[in-house]
């Protein structure tokens, strides 16, 4: 998997580099282009549809306007004292009429617009939701992957719908050109062509303008994301007791301060320099009008077109030079999106790995042994392996246990086991067949595994452990038996609303757990997943010592027949276990039932006397 991510993933330098080069083709933008009008058909083609048409109306209605100024002037040069003419009034009529109509078209098409721009968004959330919650596990070790979720989020998102808009705009801008070009062509066929040429400027200085800003949006993506952490630190509940205790409240607004500071430095850079470019575009046309309004001046006194002509020429030059620009500038936009999409697009790709891992057959729904076969295994970025060379064997029914210190690879292993990292050697069996040969998802399926850093999800206490498997509609009597053999009944009984009470104090009528109940409740999110083989890393680790006896003693019968895995740091828990391994360093350095341990007189007997005498001493003081 963590192969086949590298692969996929295009850093933004070559991207950029990649759209330098490509950047004169046309070919380019077109894909782009279709990319998103895919995208937004989807997402709300009525809507799309609907804009199209209103883009269409306003612009005929901006070329019947040039005309209706037109015949204004002439009626107006027509009165001859008598009062206003029919003439006059029929055009004054007919000219605040189609300024009306184009001035309700403007207000329509924004809340279309809005309600557009929302759809698209959903959908592009559906996607990036995908990707972030399907990738292999390992992605979350690497600040690469979080930062190009970090760029997605903040830039990319909004970018297929930005793309559409600019071509509903050049659509509307396209339209309006022609129609307003046509009545200024009627008045003089001169003036068209250096307009048109008025748009070339901005074009050329925006191409330059787009690709600044995709630069600026990489090279700020790590101080961007450093200052949202320090945000959440400093809104977070967990947090929050920490911050007073430690007094740390001047000292995070001093790091928030500085990592805000060298972005708003930069950003005042980047802004100067996007800011002296369109101005050197904008003067460009603006030099183009100008030349443009001097020929118009040329042709009344040449005496080519009449006063009225002219009055209206002025309206449609003023008129289609917005026209043009809006036209160039949708092509900018959809320039400046361009490098943004393809870093979505290539975000996007992440999510196919993780679609192959529902493909392959299904995982038999039992098996005589798990094992695991010599396996090795370091985090993608770090240098020192966490596994290194492990052999474990559970049979079916047994409670084997893991024990270590910190460090040594334990929860490396388990995870290795529940199928969430591949081993880089090695491999995990069930009944000698490598678990790759099965649909990593039904492999899963098969499997409960609470982690020492389990989740607390700021949902109902019925959702909590429900959780444990949402294949199925929540079962109220399993529920009821996980909660009991967890030992969670009396916390969630003694709760305002019972199962119903939401788990955090986010939310209203929510209560907090004390973390050995919380330990429970996740305990029993374990067991209510219907798995043959359940994996508990340091369940008991928040609990009071009966608490721990208790559960462990209470887990065979629990089990009813599932095997599970136990990780602890406390020997004496552990000591009834089948089979017991000691991990050190990455290796499994010891194994055998309690009594065999202590009888090989190893690590193994040496710890546990060890804690066994720290408790002797604990209960003698
Ligand atoms: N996500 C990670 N990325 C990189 N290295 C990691 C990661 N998680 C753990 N390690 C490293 O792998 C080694 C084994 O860690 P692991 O969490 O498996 O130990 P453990 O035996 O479960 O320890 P503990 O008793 O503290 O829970 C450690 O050296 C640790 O620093
Ligand atoms: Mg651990």
């Amino acid at each position: 998997m963590a192969a086949a991510e590298g692969e996929d993933y295009v850093d933004p330098v070559t991207l950029r580099a990649q759209a330098r080069s490509q950047r004169k083709s046309l070919g380019r933008l077109s894909i782009l282009i279709r990319q998103s009008v895919r995208l937004v058909w989807a997402s709300g083609r009525g809507l799309f549809v609907g804009l199209l048409a209103l883009q269409i109306a306003a612009a005929l209605a901006l070329a019947g306007q040039v005309l209706a100024v037109q015949a204004v002037l002439a009626a107006i040069l027509d009165l001859d004292g008598s009062g206003a003419t029919a003439a006059l009034w029929t055009s004054v009529l007919v000219l605040a009429g189609l300024t009306a109509v184009t001035s309700i078209i403007g207000a329509v098409q924004g809340h279309m617009q809005r309600l557009l721009g929302e759809l698209v968004a959903r959908s592009m959330w559906d996607q990036v939701l995908d990707v972030s919650t399907g990738v292999g596990l390992s992605s979350f070790e690497s600040p690469d992957f979080f930062n190009r979720l970090q760029r997605v989020q903040s830039n990319a998102l909004s970018r297929p719908y930005q793309v559409t808009q600019g071509l509903i705009a050049m659509g509307g801008a396209l339209a309006a050109s022609i129609g307003v070009g046509a009545a200024l062509v009627s008045i003089s066929p001169l003036l068209l062509p250096l307009l048109v040429v008025g748009g070339l400027p901005v074009l050329l200085t925006s191409r330059r303008e787009s690709r600044l800003e995709f630069d600026f949006s990489v090279a700020q993506t790590p101080v961007l994301r450093m200052r949202q952490y320090l945000t959440l630190v400093q809104t977070g509940r967990d947090e929050a007791k920490e911050i007073r205790a430690f007094n740390l409240a001047d000292w995070l607004h001093g790091r928030f301060d500085t990592a805000y500071g060298t972005y708003l430095g930069a950003l005042a850079h980047h802004l100067r320099r996007r800011a002296t470019l369109s101005a050197i575009g904008n003067l460009g046309s603006a030099v183009v009008l100008v030349l443009t309004l001097g020929a118009l001046v040329w042709l009344i006194l040449d005496g080519q077109v009449t006063v009225a002509g002219a009055g209206a020429a002025i309206v449609a030059i003023r008129m289609l030079a917005s026209q043009v620009q809006t036209l160039f500038a949708g092509v900018q936009r959809i320039f400046e999106s361009g490098l943004f999409l393809e870093d979505l697009q290539g975000f996007l790709r992440l999510a196919e790995p993780a679609k192959e891992d529902a493909h392959g057959p299904e995982a038999p729904t039992g098996f005589g042994a798990v094992t695991a076969d010599d396996v090795h295994f370091t985090y993608p970025g770090s240098e020192l392996p966490a596994v290194r060379g492990a052999t474990v064997e559970l049979r079916a029914g047994e409670v084997v246990a893991i024990v270590g210190e910190n460090g040594s690879g334990k929860t490396t292993l388990a995870k290795i086991l529940a199928g969430l990292y591949t081993p880089d050697e090695g491999a995990v069996r069930w009944d000698g067949t490598d678990i790759r040969a099965w649909s990593l998802a039904s492999v899963r399926s098969r499997i409960a595994v609470i982690f020492q850093d389990f989740v607390r999800y700021a949902l109902s206490a019925e959702d909590n452990i429900a959780i444990g498997d949402v294949s199925r509609p929540p079962d109220p009597a399993r529920l009821r038996a996980s909660t009991r053999a967890a030992g969670a009944t009396g916390a969630i009984e003694s709760l305002p609303d019972g199962y119903a009470t939401p788990l955090s104090r986010l939310f209203a009528g929510g209560r907090d757990l004390s973390g050995g109940q919380w330990q429970r409740v996740a305990i029993a999110r374990g067991y209510y997943r219907d798995a043959p083989f359940v994996i508990l890393d340091e369940p008991s680790a928040a609990l009071d010592p009966r608490a721990e006896y208790d559960l462990f003693a209470s887990l065979r019968h629990t089990l009813e027949g599932r095997t599970a895995l136990f990780i602890s740091h406390r020997f004496s828990t552990v000591r009834s276990a089948d089979r017991i391994y000691v991990m050190a360093e990455g290796r499994v350095v010891e194994h055998g039932t309690h009594d065999e341990l202590m009888a090989a007189d190893g690590q193994y007997a040496e710890l546990f006397s060890l804690q066994a005498a720290a408790y002797l001493n604990a209960e003698q003081a």
